[in-house]
């Protein structure tokens, strides 16, 4: 844990052997008590050039926690009469469908609403059907949310044979207000269902909604007790300690991007031709702005690079988590070795039978519990990752910088040079917190 250690003896003398125990105790609760330096929370002496510490050793200065008008906020009362149901319906992949639910909760709450277990609708390419309930354990949801929102596993008889009315929020354009646009089709039809926009005006939620959001979100969704047997399994299977990294270079990915890469193998370009339809990818000056603009996904290659570049050693225990999708891995397992994959440590029967969102779910797992988290995109995976890991306190997270990567090879710099402009970038922003903004729920804390 403390890589500090053996320097430490370096520095006593023969005569003191016995005290070296000691010492390295009292240097180890001087090293953790120091006031935090803007760069290393090693004094000079210990920092020597022969032990470049790896991004996590850098000192921070800020972190996020989660917020406390939300974890120590006295719960408003909810109020005497709902205003109706609401079901949030919520489509795409596991982690879109999250972020739905949590707005959706923050919504009905807003509304004054009563909760109806949400919809996972699955969408196509997931060839499954994995419901709420089949992902996420109901009966904790519901207890999590006591005094935030009520929540209702079955309707009044009155309302239970009918189908919501939907309400479409997603042809809403620009920002609006659910109370104005919503709260009168609720209280005309008493039980509607949503899919939340993003284009909502949540400055304007009270606080007693906001705290709902964010309780739905990051401390009431446990995974079922079967899928996190399953999840405990595979990760109990990885070599520690262990980064997590989630490297999203998958053909539909690359063609949703729009960027071109002029390496890739035959077999590659193919896959992403099949994935493009009707988006080209740009070409000329306009790929150069689309790419310094940090559209385009790290590939493998250059997420080696740069994990280097962190002074991430070659050696580190690696879990992937992606799918089997990925192209051109090669580029990151030739120079770090230590790869697994759920496929490679699940071969059972039961993980073939497993599904997209199930699946998904045990990365999710993994990734919470895991030493560090790299992410090469900000997805919505990445985004609850990294705030359950805050929420956890657990501060080893880190976004790479594709704008980073690709603003200094537009400059020229190659080499060590590079390695040396990626390491501050990354530097600073592990230093301030940035580059992995956790809004609404949490916190920035000065360290
Ligand atoms: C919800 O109830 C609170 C009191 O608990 C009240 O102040 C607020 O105006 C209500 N909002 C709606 C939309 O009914
Ligand atoms: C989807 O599911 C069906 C039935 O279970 C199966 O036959 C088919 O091969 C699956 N398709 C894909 C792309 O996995
Ligand atoms: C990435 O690919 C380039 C070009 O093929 C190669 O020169 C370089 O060594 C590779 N870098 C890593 C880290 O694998």
């Amino acid at each position: 844990m403390l890589p500090h250690f053996d320097l430490s003896i370096k520095i006593v003398k023969p005569a003191f052997i016995v005290g070296v125990l000691t010492l390295s105790l009292v240097l180890a609760v001087l090293l953790l008590s120091a006031p935090t330096s803007p760069f290393y929370r090693t004094p000079l002496f210990l920092n020597s050039p022969m032990s470049k510490l790896d991004i996590w050793s850098v000192g921070r200065m800020v972190e996020w926690r989660p917020c406390k008008w939300w974890l120590q906020g006295h719960l408003t009362a909810l109020p005497s009469k709902s205003n109706g149901f609401i079901r949030v319906d919520c489509y795409g992949g596991l982690n879109q469908m999250r972020r739905d639910l949590c707005d959706g909760v923050g919504i009905a709450r807003l509304l004054n609403a009563t909760l109806v277990l949400p919809k996972f609708e699955v969408a196509a390419y997931w060839n499954e059907s994995s419901g709420f309930a089949d992902v996420f354990d109901v009966d904790y949801f519901i207890q999590q949310l006591n005094g935030f929102i009520k929540v209702v596993k079955e309707l009044p008889s009155e309302i239970a044979s009918k189908e919501p009315v939907h309400v479409d929020c997603s042809k809403r354009k620009g920002q609006f207000d659910y109370i104005e646009s919503v709260l009168p089709a609720l209280l005309e039809h008493h039980y509607i269902s949503i899919t939340p926009a993003m284009s909502q005006r949540r400055d304007r939620y009270p606080q007693y909604a906001k705290a709902s959001l964010c309780q739905a979100c990051y401390s009431a969704l446990h995974l079922t007790k079967s899928l996190e047997k399953k999840a405990s399994e595979l990760l109990e299977a990885i070599p520690k300690p262990f980064l997590s990294l989630h490297l999203r270079f998958e053909p539909d990915m690359v063609a949703y991007s729009q960027c071109e890469y002029p390496y890739l193998s035959p077999s590659s370009i193919e896959a992403i031709e099949a994935a493009r339809g009707d988006r080209k990818p740009w070409t000329g000056e306009l790929a150069q702005i689309w790419r310094k603009r940090g559209k385009c996904p790290l590939t493998p290659n250059e997420t080696a690079f740069i994990l280097q570049a962190l002074s991430i050693p070659t050696n580190t225990n690696i879990y992937l988590a992606a799918g089997d999708g990925l192209m051109e891995i090669e580029g990151l397992t030739s120079v770090y070795t230590n790869v697994v994959t759920k496929s490679s440590l699940l071969s059972g029967e039961d993980f073939k039978s497993m599904h997209g969102n199930t699946k998904a779910a045990l990365d999710y797992y993994v990734s919470i519990n895991s030493d560090s988290y790299i992410a090469t995109y900000f997805g919505n995976m990445d985004k609850m990752v990294a705030a359950m890991r805050a929420f956890k306190g657990m501060y080893k997270t880190l976004f790479l910088s594709r704008r980073a990567f690709a603003e200094f090879t537009s400059q020229g710099l190659s080499g060590k040079e590079l390695t040396e402009a990626l390491w501050k970038a990354h530097r600073d922003d592990f230093v301030m917190g940035k580059g992995s903004a956790l809004p609404d729920c949490f916190c920035e804390f000065k360290l």
